[in-house]
Order: C-alpha cells, then sequence, then structure tokens
C-alpha cells in the first residue's frame, strides 16, 4: 500500500511532481536557468504536458493541468481536467518506477487542490500490484512507497478519504485477482469477516444449511454441481449518526468463478478471466471498508451470495424448475445465466430490511461488454430520476461512468416461461436488459443494477486501471455516500 500524507515544506533532495499551469514560469521550483529554458521548450515547441527534469540527485517532473474544453452538453468538463491528470500520473509511475524511487511530492504550484488529489489517486492506484504468489517478491515489488501532497487548500480529511478509498480499491482488486484455488466462497466470506474487523462493520455468514433453512433455491441450485459449499454474507455498518433510517442495501454478485457450470463455457478464453465473477462482492466488501474506515453517517448493508458455478455430478440442468427464495418459479434453462439465480434470493432477501435503496454490482452479463465496452458501467432500475443523477454525477467525478439501458416493459416479454414464472434466458438481443428485467421481478423497493462485466477486469492495463482486477464500483460508491450521507 502506498500512503499518501500531506507536507508542508519540501527540501531540495524531494522528488518533485509540480502540477502547474503552461505560463507557470518554473521560477521557484529548484531549478537551473538552464533546466527552466529546457523545460520550457519542450511545453512550447514539443506540446508536451509532462517534463522530466533529471537532476541526479532526484527528479523534478513538471505536469501541466490541461483543462479540457467543455462538452457541447456544457458546462461539466472539470471531471474530464481530472480524469487527465489520473491518467497522467500513471505516466509519470512509469518514470518513478524506473529510476527506482521511494517518495514522491505533488506539488501543487497552481492552487488546484482537487486536481492535486486527482494526480495523487491515479499514482498510488497505478502503484498497485498483486504478487502473493510471486516467490521473489522484492524483485518485482515497485520502488513507490510513500507520496506527499503539498498543497495549502487540500485538507486532511481530503487526504484521508483519498487514503482510505485508494485502500480499498486495492482490497477489491486483490479479491478480485485471487484465484478460485484460494479464494472459495468460504473463502470469500472469510475475507469479509477480517474487512470487518479491520474498518468496524458486523459480518454474518450463513452456512449451507442455514441457505437450505432460509430455501434460497436459486443459489442452491447454482451451487449443486459444486462440491464447496456456497454463502451468504451480511455485513451491516449501522453508526450511531447516521442520516437515513432505512438502510441502503449493497448487493455483489459472489461467483467465485464461472465455467458456464452444464452450458460450459467454450474453454479459449472465454473461461480464463472467470474468477472474476465476484467483482461486484469484491466491490460491496471494499465499499463496506471505505464507508466504515471513514466513519461515513450512513447505514449500509452489504448481501453477497457466494459460490462457483460448475458442471457436477448433481449439476442444475437446462430444463429444471427452480422455487426461489420469495417462492417464484424459474426454468432454468442455461446454466450459464448463473448470475441472476443467486442475485435474486439476495434481492428477495434485501426485502426484510425494508431499504430505502438497493444497489446491486454483478459481473451479469457478455451483452453488457459488447454494448460498451470496459469503459463504463451498465446501469438500470427503478430509482426516481434524483438518485439516478447522483449516482450518474458519482461515476463522472470518479471517471466509472453509468451508462443507463432503456427499460421498457417490452423487456420483460422476453423472460416469459410456459411452465414457470419466469426463465432464466432472454433473448437473442438486448441480454443485459432482460437479465436486469428478471432481477426486478424480485424487487418491491428503490433499484439500481450496476452491469460491471465490462470495467470489472482488464486483459491489458488502461493507465491506472492496471490489469486484471480493477476495484470498480467502489470508488463510484465511496463517492455516492460522501456526498448524499
Ligand atoms: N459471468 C458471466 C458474464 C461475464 C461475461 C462476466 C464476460 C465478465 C465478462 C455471466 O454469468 C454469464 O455467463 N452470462 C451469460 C448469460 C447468458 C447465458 C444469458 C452471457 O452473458 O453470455
Ligand atoms: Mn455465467
Ligand atoms: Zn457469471
Amino acid at each position: 500500500m502506498t500512503t499518501i500524507s500531506k507536507k508542508s515544506t519540501i527540501n531540495n533532495n524531494d522528488n518533485l511532481v509540480l502540477l502547474c499551469n503552461k505560463n507557470n514560469s518554473f521560477n521557484n521550483c529548484g531549478l537551473s536557468k538552464h533546466e527552466i529554458d529546457f523545460v520550457k521548450n519542450e511545453i512550447s515547441k514539443k506540446d508536451k504536458k509532462s517534463v522530466c527534469v533529471n537532476q541526479l540527485n532526484r527528479l523534478v517532473m513538471i505536469q501541466l493541468i490541461d483543462v479540457k474544453p467543455a462538452p457541447a452538453t456544457g458546462g461539466k468538463e472539470k471531471h474530464l481536467t481530472i480524469e487527465a491528470l489520473r491518467k497522467a500520473a500513471s505516466n509519470i509511475h512509469s518514470w518513478i518506477i524506473d529510476a527506482k524511487i521511494e517518495s514522491v511530492s505533488i506539488v501543487d504550484a497552481d492552487n488546484k487542490p482537487l486536481e492535486v488529489l486527482a494526480f495523487a489517486e491515479g499514482l498510488a492506484l497505478s502503484n498497485y500490484q498483486f504478487l502473493k504468489y510471486k516467490k521473489d517478491k522484492a524483485k518485482e515489488e515497485y520502488s513507490l512507497k510513500t507520496i506527499s501532497v503539498v498543497s495549502k487548500n487540500a485538507t486532511p480529511k481530503q487526504i484521508e478519504e483519498l487514503n482510505i478509498v485508494v485502500e480499498a480499491t486495492c482490497i477489491s482488486r486483490t479479491l478480485v485477482n485471487e484465484p478460485v484455488n484460494f479464494l472459495t466462497a468460504t473463502q470469500l466470506s472469510k475475507e469479509f469477516q477480517k474487512l470487518g474487523k479491520a474498518s468496524g462493520f458486523n459480518v454474518e455468514v450463513f452456512n449451507k444449511e442455514k441457505i437450505k433453512a432460509l430455501k434460497m433455491g436459486g443459489l442452491l441450485s447454482v451451487n449443486l454441481g459444486s462440491v464447496e459449499p456456497p454463502t451468504f454474507s451480511i455485513m451491516e455498518y449501522k453508526p450511531k449518526n447516521a442520516k437515513n433510517k432505512q438502510p441502503i442495501i449493497l448487493v455483489g454478485k459472489g461467483v467465485v468463478y464461472d465455467t458456464g457450470g452444464l452450458s460450459l463455457k467454450p474453454t479459449a478464453n472465454s473461461m480464463d478471466m472467470m474468477k472474476c465473477d465476484m467483482a461486484g462482492a469484491a466491490a460491496v466488501a471494499g465499499t463496506m471498508y471505505a464507508i466504515a474506515k471513514a466513519k461515513l453517517p450512513v447505514y449500509v448493508i452489504g448481501l453477497v451470495p457466494a459460490t462457483d458455478n460448475r458442471p457436477g455430478g448433481n449439476a442444475y440442468v437446462p430444463g429444471d424448475v427452480i422455487t426461489m427464495y420469495n417462492g417464484m418459479t424459474v426454468e432454468m434453462l442455461n446454466a450459464d445465466a448463473e448470475g441472476r439465480m443467486i442475485l435474486a434470493d439476495a434481492l428477495a432477501y434485501a426485502q426484510k430490511y425494508n431499504p430505502k435503496l438497493v444497489i446491486d454490482l454483478a459481473t451479469l452479463t457478455g451483452a453488457a461488454v459488447a454494448a460498451i465496452g470496459t469503459s463504463g458501467i451498465v446501469a438500470m432500475g427503478t430509482a426516481d430520476e434524483k438518485t439516478k443523477d447522483k449516482l450518474k454525477q458519482s461515476g463522472n467525478n470518479v471517471f466509472e461512468r453509468l451508462a443507463e439501458m432503456p427499460f421498457w416493459d417490452d423487456y420483460d416479454e422476453m423472460i416469459k416461461s410456459d411452465i414457470a414464472d419466469m426463465k432464466n434466458l432472454g433473448g437473442p438481443y438486448a441480454g443485459s436488459i432482460t437479465a436486469g428485467k428478471f432481477l426486478a421481478r424480485y424487487i418491491h423497493y428503490p433499484w439500481m443494477h450496476l452491469d460491471i462485466a465490462g470495467p470489472a477486469f482488464l486483459t491489458a492495463k488502461d493507465s491506472y486501471r492496471v490489469k486484471g482486477g480493477t476495484g470498480v464500483g467502489v470508488r463510484l460508491l465511496f463517492d455516492y455516500f460522501k456526498n448524499n450521507a
């Protein structure tokens, strides 16, 4: 973990990143006249936004704040400027690592604290590694250990919250990166218990017997092909000063591995990343961790149904009719549409808390990836417009953007079954929406469904979103709770 702290003075051997605009004179930045000429030339003649001066005892790196023009919709350019800085930090991270630097100070030379914090965020997130299974960890470990922010107007609270959300995002990434031969459903619930202890939320875990007693037919049927038992975890954070009486509930898909079950995924490529099928669960746990650590005044409950999805002697088969937790029946026609089966039980279970709002996060459909790729989250639901707008605003703030899908009645037709209350398979089109429509049959409260199948796991690095688990959802939800507590 990289720690970010506030610092008020800089020493003349500190590695620096100066965040400034192109008219900065660089006079008091510890640069010689020759170096200043070099920097100005790089900026004006070569149109560079980032310049590195190697003073041999340290690096002085200049990063211009590149104010993005407002898009045609008008006036909302700020988040684009902020995101450009997170991305710039990822490039500068590679300079820092090449030079084997351990600490760096980010200097707010243009009095733009939010921009400086965003840069620090991008740098810290770029510094994430998953080295647990490497024998020679020390050799591969990045050199960067501490990031200092030198900014009069960045508050200690902002820096504290930034540290927390970065740590929580990295925790979520690590959960996603853990393979199923370690991270079974049982282990996942143990990880939640550790996180609850470390940050201050309660965790209760239902075992298979309890899940059977509750008749969670969706979760149990997906688990039939597995030799590992399912778990159902309940995380609760209820501070005395909570602003909301009715809880906000986060539901995360916890399929610790998705083979497709008897509707086996084709082995070439499509299964390789399916340890990421619990990224929704990881996002929920990471968010719980962050809000508890930051002591946000919100009452939040996290629910995670967890199992792997495998073929096996007793596995559920296409054609089976399953009675779900709420008593509804599902004609199961594709064992690979397992996410909705386990989420439906959790969503129905959420009802007993009389929630104010329920948000589920799930790597639910390939159709979501087909629709918008890895750039954002496919969203839909029944929450009011104000709630949707706030979530979208948070999505822009942290650049985990939401693309809302239509949720017309037409799609309900596509999951009708001849013999049961619904089927778990839609038609050939609108796959992410029919999956959402399936879930909608289990809710009687304001609800948002976030399909994170695209952005949850990257097969190639995308600046500060490193290869592998991204921790998507944590920064989004933390921002949402922070701004709307
Ligand atoms: N876990 C997958 C969805 C997924 C795809 C996640 C790509 C991450 C990346 C999900 O369980 C699934 O298999 N969905 C099927 C549903 C279909 C059978 C109706 C799909 O999208 O193909
Ligand atoms: Mn599947
Ligand atoms: Zn799945």
